[in-house]
């Protein structure tokens, strides 16, 4: 795997500082946030300075180390209070993502272990940071994995279409539906990769065309409602995207237009992969119809972008920023442990099998 550069959240180990590339000024500027606060982590994930179900995960558990890394040694029953409440004040911050809750519960088994060894306050607060340490190391082996399943998909040349970003800046590093790419890439493969904008904040234009772009891949960048027309000019031949909650149905939650994007796929006969770490697969979530649609605020479809307002003055505005893309529109669901194909439901239990 090519190596990349773009590290969108560690650790300073020496300074005890989260970095965090701050993904709403890219690609003007290449900025990175120094986040020492469970406040400031909280603020980075709600305004999508971090974004990208792995991501977030990662800083939700470096979040919650650094929430209680100054607590008072001697006060075990203070010091887990607060790591309960820090841990319940950041999976407020951005519920659809289920890597969230994912990353928070295990740090908060790994909290639990320690306290079950009478460990001391200060050994707690070691074990935490390793946990998160460890979910962040995970997460690079866990995308390599998914890129190298993906790309047994794949052919040299080939039009591959994506949305949003599940890339580099999403994850540890390498990205979930990007993974393959820069992988083939590495290869010689030859990708044209065509990236939807993704509106209304942007990914697809601000971050998926600039981290290809930086990676010297092939990518062409198109409106969302151009992928009907690139589709049906036989542009592309398979749909890779990534996710950010999937049911135990294979019903899955990605950004806003993604079913759209599956249904055109499936009229043109056009292979569509959803590119799923096993930590965002959630079995507990019977179907999509379970999963809580985050709406955002107004203003970014009405003036966020734009010099001057685009809309009239007090329009209603419809803004959800997910929706669920029905299994029966997914040809298959990669994971880092293989590719699950229909039926979903037994296929994903089964993955979890030891
Ligand atoms: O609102 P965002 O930008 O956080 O939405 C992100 C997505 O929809 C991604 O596709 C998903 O989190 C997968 S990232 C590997």
């Amino acid at each position: 795997m090519e190596e990349l550069v773009i590290e969108s959240v560690k650790l300073d180990d020496e300074r005890d500082t989260l970095i965090v590339l701050d993904q709403t000024v890219l690609p003007t500027s290449e900025s990175y946030l120094d986040l020492t606060t469970v406040e400031g982590v909280w603020e980075a994930i709600y305004e999508l300075k971090v974004r990208g179900a792995p991501a977030i995960g990662i800083a939700a558990a470096y979040g919650v180390y650094l929430a209680v890394k100054q607590e008072d040694d001697s006060d075990r029953t203070g010091f887990i209070k607060a790591f309960d409440k820090a841990k319940t004040y950041l999976a407020s911050s951005r519920p659809p993502a289920v890597n969230l809750f994912w990353a928070l519960d295990r740090m908060a088994d790994r909290l639990k272990k320690s306290a079950e060894n009478q460990a001391s306050v200060p050994e707690m607060k070691a074990a935490l940071k390793e946990e998160a340490q460890k979910i962040r190391d995970e997460d690079e082996e866990v995308c390599k994995s998914i890129g190298e399943h993906a790309l047994t998909l794949l052919k040299p040349d080939m039009g591959i279409l994506t949305h949003c970003n599940a890339g580099t800046v999403a994850t540890a590093k390498y990205g979930t539906a990007l993974a393959p790419l820069y992988l083939g890439h590495e290869q010689g493969y030859n990708f044209r990769v065509y990236a939807d904008e993704t509106r209304p904040l942007l990914q697809g234009a601000r971050l998926t065309a600039w981290e290809l772009q930086k990676a010297g891949i092939d990518v062409t960048l198109i409106c969302d409602n151009m992928a009907s027309i690139v589709m049906k000019e036989q542009k592309i031949q398979a749909v890779l995207v990534g996710c950010d909650r999937v049911a135990a149905n294979g019903d899955t939650a990605n950004k806003i237009g993604t079913s759209g994007v599956a249904i055109m796929a499936k009229h043109y006969g056009i292979p569509f992969y959803v590119c799923a770490p096993m930590s965002t697969i959630d079995l507990e979530c019977a179907t999509g119809e379970e999963i809580e649609i985050e709406l955002r605020s107004d203003e970014e479809v009405t003036e966020k972008w734009y010099e001057t307002r685009m809309a009239p003055k007090d329009v209603s505005v419809y803004n959800p920023a997910f929706d669920v893309t029905d299994h029966t529109l997914i040809t298959g669901i990669v994971t880092e442990k293989g590719i699950v194909y229909p039926d979903y439901k037994t296929g994903l239990k089964e993955i979890f099998r030891p």
